[in-house]
């Protein structure tokens, strides 16, 4: 009997689509810490990989590989940790798990919306710290009121656009920028487009939705940041790379901003001192997938891309 393809899950999969992999694969696991050279020496031999944003897929891990490998599965949509560059040359597939965690990441843009808004983070564990010392404070932890603000969504695709329906009954205006019109959001949403330094502007709220790519690295940096309006709120669900975070921490320090509210950082799981240190700032471990019926979907459509490129059909998602 030939041999079971190998598919090395660089770090960790879900059962439920963990067990499909096994059923049909020997199936190696690197474990949460595994690290460049656990996956360097892990992945010798496969014909799959599975990797997700904390592990980067590069000419060296695909050579490392060798000749059978065939597919990549990154168990996420974003998959700027993979170098689709180098996968091409080598015929190899790509694939991510869009539209399953788009609801799950949009709501934690919504979520962070409002806990930034409100500064839930100082109120909570000033409560929890014994330090709610005069039971109603006429004028402590004033918050930022949403009815009727302008939001700014940068990046109208999947869950920019589920984000846009989310605060749609909250705002007064909603604008959006994108690489080509929304024709449809426009009339559903009453959504307008607008220029990236407008919206930076105009918006009370901009919520961030874009990939990382060379070009949207640091797009907030001190210059945008600089035409927000002082109240104006800053989401970011996406990527860490899009914002310069010495920046906005010197923003939010000198309020220069009004908040901030952010699951992505630049090197995670590194946060920088000074953003920790920043008052309005909510800070969240990177969970805008992280609800059970995203992930064990996203987990699903990882199992199907490997099994269709291993079984020579077209993978489901495929982004190269
Ligand atoms: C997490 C994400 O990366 O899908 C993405 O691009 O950033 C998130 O879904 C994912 O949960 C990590 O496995």
């Amino acid at each position: 009997m030939a041999a079971r393809p190998t598919v090395v899950v660089a770090r960790a999969l879900p059962a439920a689509g963990l067990e499909r992999l096994r059923e049909r694969y020997d199936v190696r696991i690197g474990g949460l810490d595994a690290g460049r050279e656990t996956v360097l020496d892990l992945v010798r031999g496969a014909a799959a990989v599975v990797a997700d944003p904390t592990v980067a897929i590069d000419g060296e891990v695909l050579a490392a590989a060798g000749a059978d490998l065939r597919v990549v599965a990154n168990y996420a949509v974003g998959y700027d940790n993979i170098d689709l560059a180098a996968s091409r040359q080598r015929g190899i597939a790509v694939t991510n798990t869009p539209d399953v965690l788009t609801n799950a990441t949009a709501e934690l843009a919504l979520a962070l919306t409002l806990a930034a808004a409100r500064d839930l983070r100082t109120a909570e564990s000033e409560l929890r710290g014994g330090r709610w010392r005069y039971g109603w404070e006429p004028e402590g932890h004033m918050g930022i009121e949403l009815s009727g603000a302008t939001f700014g969504v940068v990046g109208l695709g999947r869950i920019g656009g589920r984000y846009a329906e989310l605060v749609r009954p909250l705002a007064g205006e909603l604008i959006y920028t994108s690489q080509s019109p929304r024709p449809a959001a426009e009339s559903a949403l009453r959504a307008r487009r607008a220029g990236i330094d407008d919206l930076f502007e105009r918006a009370d709220v901009v919520s961030l939705h874009v990939p990382a790519t060379p070009e949207t690295s640091r797009m907030v940096d001190a210059a945008r940041l600089e035409r927000m309006k002082p109240t104006a709120i800053l989401v970011n669900t996406a990527r860490g790379a899009l914002v310069d975070e010495a920046a906005l921490a010197a923003a939010l320090r000198d309020g220069r901003i009004g908040a901030a509210g952010l699951d992505v950082y630049a090197y995670e799981p590194e946060v920088p001192a000074a953003l920790l240190d920043a008052p309005r700032c909510v800070l969240l471990p990177h969970i805008g997938s992280a609800t059970q019926r995203a992930r064990e979907a996203m987990a699903r459509l990882v199992a199907e891309n490997v099994i269709a490129a291993l079984e020579g059909r077209e993978p489901p998602t495929r982004v190269a």
